[in-house]
Protein backbone atom coordinates (compact mmCIF):
# COMPACT_ATOMS: atom_id res chain seq x y z
CA UNK A 1 0.00 0.00 0.00
CA UNK A 2 1.64 3.68 -1.02
CA UNK A 3 2.12 6.06 1.62
CA UNK A 4 -0.51 8.15 -0.16
CA UNK A 5 -3.69 6.14 0.45
CA UNK A 6 -2.57 4.63 4.02
CA UNK A 7 -2.50 8.51 4.96
CA UNK A 8 -6.10 8.37 3.16
CA UNK A 9 -7.16 5.17 4.93
CA UNK A 10 -6.49 7.23 8.13
CA UNK A 11 -7.38 10.77 8.10
CA UNK A 12 -10.00 12.18 10.36
CA UNK A 13 -11.42 15.55 11.84
CA UNK A 14 -10.37 16.75 14.33
CA UNK A 15 -12.29 18.50 16.51
CA UNK A 16 -10.23 19.43 19.89
CA UNK A 17 -7.75 22.29 18.27
CA UNK A 18 -5.42 24.68 19.88
CA UNK A 19 -2.20 27.26 19.15
CA UNK A 20 -0.17 27.08 17.21
CA UNK A 21 -1.81 27.40 13.67
CA UNK A 22 0.00 26.66 11.03
CA UNK A 23 2.21 29.22 9.43
CA UNK A 24 2.77 31.21 6.25
CA UNK A 25 4.63 28.51 4.25
CA UNK A 26 2.69 25.30 5.54
CA UNK A 27 -0.83 27.27 4.40
CA UNK A 28 0.73 28.48 1.11
CA UNK A 29 1.74 24.99 0.25
CA UNK A 30 -1.49 24.16 1.46
CA UNK A 31 -3.28 26.19 -1.05
CA UNK A 32 -1.49 25.28 -4.01
CA UNK A 33 -2.83 21.80 -3.42
CA UNK A 34 -6.84 23.52 -2.96
CA UNK A 35 -5.49 24.64 -6.06
CA UNK A 36 -5.37 21.65 -8.01
CA UNK A 37 -9.42 20.48 -7.85
CA UNK A 38 -10.75 18.94 -10.30
CA UNK A 39 -12.17 21.96 -12.31
CA UNK A 40 -14.48 21.81 -15.36
CA UNK A 41 -13.33 25.01 -17.98
CA UNK A 42 -10.77 25.68 -15.42
CA UNK A 43 -13.03 28.44 -14.04
CA UNK A 44 -11.18 28.55 -10.54
CA UNK A 45 -14.35 28.92 -8.77
CA UNK A 46 -13.10 29.13 -5.32
CA UNK A 47 -11.54 31.40 -3.15
CA UNK A 48 -10.22 31.16 0.57
CA UNK A 49 -10.26 33.86 3.99
CA UNK A 50 -7.81 32.86 6.57
CA UNK A 51 -9.21 34.15 9.92
CA UNK A 52 -7.26 34.54 12.83
CA UNK A 53 -7.17 36.76 15.99
CA UNK A 54 -9.37 39.20 16.34
CA UNK A 55 -10.88 38.60 12.98
CA UNK A 56 -12.15 35.05 14.77
CA UNK A 57 -14.10 37.19 17.31
CA UNK A 58 -15.35 39.59 15.17
CA UNK A 59 -16.69 36.07 13.02
CA UNK A 60 -18.41 35.03 16.61
CA UNK A 61 -20.78 38.15 16.58
CA UNK A 62 -21.29 37.40 13.18
CA UNK A 63 -22.11 34.07 14.34
CA UNK A 64 -24.30 35.45 17.10
CA UNK A 65 -26.12 38.36 15.12
CA UNK A 66 -27.44 35.26 12.63
CA UNK A 67 -29.26 33.83 15.51
CA UNK A 68 -33.01 33.73 15.50
CA UNK A 69 -34.94 36.42 17.54
CA UNK A 70 -35.59 34.76 20.23
CA UNK A 71 -32.32 32.78 21.14
CA UNK A 72 -31.58 32.64 24.55
CA UNK A 73 -28.24 34.05 25.92
CA UNK A 74 -26.56 30.76 26.51
CA UNK A 75 -27.46 30.43 22.48
CA UNK A 76 -26.26 33.83 21.55
CA UNK A 77 -23.09 33.07 23.75
CA UNK A 78 -22.36 29.51 22.63
CA UNK A 79 -22.39 31.20 18.54
CA UNK A 80 -20.25 33.87 19.78
CA UNK A 81 -17.71 31.49 21.31
CA UNK A 82 -17.68 28.95 18.34
CA UNK A 83 -14.96 30.30 16.16
CA UNK A 84 -12.71 30.52 18.89
CA UNK A 85 -12.60 26.77 19.20
CA UNK A 86 -9.47 27.14 16.64
CA UNK A 87 -6.37 29.62 16.40
CA UNK A 88 -7.21 29.79 12.84
CA UNK A 89 -10.82 29.68 10.65
CA UNK A 90 -10.18 29.00 6.61
CA UNK A 91 -13.19 30.13 4.95
CA UNK A 92 -13.70 28.43 1.69
CA UNK A 93 -15.84 30.29 -0.89
CA UNK A 94 -17.70 29.18 -3.69
CA UNK A 95 -17.08 31.66 -6.56
CA UNK A 96 -19.44 30.30 -9.16
CA UNK A 97 -18.37 32.01 -12.49
CA UNK A 98 -21.51 32.49 -15.71
CA UNK A 99 -20.26 29.41 -18.14
CA UNK A 100 -22.76 28.28 -20.95
CA UNK A 101 -21.40 24.51 -20.27
CA UNK A 102 -20.38 24.58 -16.53
CA UNK A 103 -23.47 24.58 -13.86
CA UNK A 104 -23.33 26.61 -10.80
CA UNK A 105 -23.55 22.89 -9.13
CA UNK A 106 -20.30 21.49 -10.95
CA UNK A 107 -18.42 24.80 -9.47
CA UNK A 108 -19.57 24.49 -5.54
CA UNK A 109 -18.44 20.86 -6.41
CA UNK A 110 -15.17 21.84 -7.48
CA UNK A 111 -14.98 24.59 -4.80
CA UNK A 112 -15.67 21.28 -2.32
CA UNK A 113 -13.01 19.62 -3.60
CA UNK A 114 -10.69 22.60 -3.21
CA UNK A 115 -11.27 22.14 0.50
CA UNK A 116 -10.78 18.27 0.92
CA UNK A 117 -7.14 18.76 -0.60
CA UNK A 118 -7.03 22.04 1.49
CA UNK A 119 -7.58 19.75 4.83
CA UNK A 120 -5.47 16.70 3.15
CA UNK A 121 -2.64 18.55 2.78
CA UNK A 122 -2.94 20.76 6.49
CA UNK A 123 -3.00 17.29 7.81
CA UNK A 124 -0.01 16.31 5.96
CA UNK A 125 1.50 18.89 7.20
CA UNK A 126 0.77 18.00 10.86
CA UNK A 127 -2.24 20.28 11.56
CA UNK A 128 -5.86 19.14 12.91
CA UNK A 129 -8.96 20.43 10.35
CA UNK A 130 -12.85 20.09 11.14
CA UNK A 131 -14.73 21.28 8.49
CA UNK A 132 -18.31 22.96 9.71
CA UNK A 133 -21.32 24.62 8.50
CA UNK A 134 -24.28 24.98 10.20
CA UNK A 135 -26.92 27.74 9.89
CA UNK A 136 -24.64 30.15 10.19
CA UNK A 137 -22.81 29.67 6.53
CA UNK A 138 -26.06 29.96 4.78
CA UNK A 139 -27.23 33.52 6.79
CA UNK A 140 -26.72 36.96 4.31
CA UNK A 141 -25.63 38.18 7.51
CA UNK A 142 -22.21 36.16 7.94
CA UNK A 143 -21.89 36.47 4.32
CA UNK A 144 -21.96 40.06 4.72
CA UNK A 145 -19.46 40.42 7.83
CA UNK A 146 -17.13 38.06 5.65
CA UNK A 147 -17.63 40.08 1.79
CA UNK A 148 -19.35 37.62 0.11
CA UNK A 149 -20.85 38.67 -2.90
CA UNK A 150 -24.54 37.52 -4.04
CA UNK A 151 -23.29 34.84 -6.27
CA UNK A 152 -21.30 33.54 -3.71
CA UNK A 153 -21.67 30.55 -1.34
CA UNK A 154 -19.69 29.76 1.85
CA UNK A 155 -18.55 25.83 1.03
CA UNK A 156 -17.40 25.30 4.69
CA UNK A 157 -15.20 26.76 7.80
CA UNK A 158 -12.29 25.05 8.02
CA UNK A 159 -11.19 24.66 11.99
CA UNK A 160 -7.56 24.33 11.76
CA UNK A 161 -4.78 24.16 14.16
CA UNK A 162 -2.90 22.04 16.31
CA UNK A 163 -4.16 18.55 17.55
CA UNK A 164 -5.31 18.13 21.73
CA UNK A 165 -6.61 15.00 21.50
CA UNK A 166 -7.21 12.99 18.97
CA UNK A 167 -11.06 11.74 18.46
CA UNK A 168 -12.41 8.30 18.95
CA UNK A 169 -11.96 6.39 16.06
CA UNK A 170 -15.27 7.50 13.75
CA UNK A 171 -16.90 3.76 12.37
CA UNK A 172 -16.34 3.71 8.42
CA UNK A 173 -18.92 1.87 6.34
CA UNK A 174 -18.37 -0.93 4.48
CA UNK A 175 -18.36 -0.26 0.59
CA UNK A 176 -20.68 -2.81 -0.13
CA UNK A 177 -23.02 0.19 1.97
CA UNK A 178 -22.03 2.13 -0.66
CA UNK A 179 -20.63 0.66 -3.76
CA UNK A 180 -22.19 -1.84 -6.43
CA UNK A 181 -20.09 -3.49 -9.22
CA UNK A 182 -22.60 -3.50 -12.44
CA UNK A 183 -21.45 -5.48 -15.90
CA UNK A 184 -25.25 -4.27 -17.03
CA UNK A 185 -27.65 -1.95 -16.39
CA UNK A 186 -30.51 -4.09 -16.73
CA UNK A 187 -32.91 -4.65 -13.55
C1 LIG B 1 -20.00 20.38 3.93
C2 LIG B 1 -19.75 19.80 5.29
C3 LIG B 1 -20.24 20.43 6.40
C4 LIG B 1 -20.03 19.92 7.68
N1 LIG B 1 -20.53 20.58 8.77
C5 LIG B 1 -20.32 20.08 10.01
C6 LIG B 1 -20.78 20.79 11.15
O1 LIG B 1 -21.33 21.89 11.06
N2 LIG B 1 -20.58 20.23 12.36
C7 LIG B 1 -19.97 19.01 12.51
O2 LIG B 1 -19.83 18.54 13.64
N3 LIG B 1 -19.49 18.34 11.43
C8 LIG B 1 -19.64 18.84 10.19
N4 LIG B 1 -19.17 18.17 9.10
C9 LIG B 1 -18.57 16.82 9.28
C10 LIG B 1 -17.17 16.86 9.86
O3 LIG B 1 -16.33 17.74 9.14
C11 LIG B 1 -16.54 15.44 9.83
O4 LIG B 1 -16.39 15.00 8.52
C12 LIG B 1 -17.37 14.42 10.61
O5 LIG B 1 -17.36 14.79 11.98
C13 LIG B 1 -16.85 12.99 10.47
O6 LIG B 1 -15.52 12.91 10.90
P1 LIG B 1 -14.40 12.33 9.93
O7 LIG B 1 -14.14 13.41 8.89
O8 LIG B 1 -13.24 12.08 10.82
O9 LIG B 1 -14.95 11.11 9.31
C14 LIG B 1 -19.32 18.70 7.83
C15 LIG B 1 -18.78 18.07 6.69
C16 LIG B 1 -19.00 18.61 5.43
C17 LIG B 1 -18.42 17.92 4.21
Amino acid sequence: MSTVTRFLLNRTSEPRLQAPAPGKEVLEQAFQCAGRAPDHALLRPWRYLVLEGEALTQLGEAFAGACANNATEQELKKARNAPLRAPMIIVGIASPKQHPKVPEVEQILAAGSGMTLLSLALNDAGFGTMWRTGPVAYAQSVHSALGLDEAESIVGFLYTGSVIAEKPRVPRPENSEFVEYRQSLDR
